[in-house]
């Protein structure tokens, strides 16, 4: 996982065995950046409190945060990833 801060947009970008994510960094229970948290599988987990998010889908799984972080569209183009900050996918 590795954090990026762009035009005011905190996200994380994820890598793993389904390939690359991009959702926003900040766990919506607190201000806490999900990029300290742990990855697993295809869910972050938050270090705070344990929230945990789906990488694919943005949807919270278990309190105590009760709302979903928006996901971001990315491709890749030459081994780059790119990711569509202008758009994003409420969850
Ligand atoms: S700050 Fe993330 S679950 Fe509380």
């Amino acid at each position: 996982m590795r954090r990026y801060k762009v035009e005011g947009h905190d996200i994380l970008v994820a890598h793993t065995k389904s390939g690359f994510h991009a959702i926003s960094n900040q766990c919506p229970h607190d201000i806490i950046g999900l990029d300290l948290g742990c990855l697993e599988g295809e869910v972050v987990r938050c270090s705070l409190h344990g929230s945990r998010f789906n990488l694919t889908t943005g949807e919270v799984m278990n309190p105590p945060a009760d709302e979903s972080v928006r996901v971001y569209p990315l491709q890749i183009e030459d081994g780059v990833v790119m990711v569509e900050i202008g758009k994003y996918l409420d969850k």
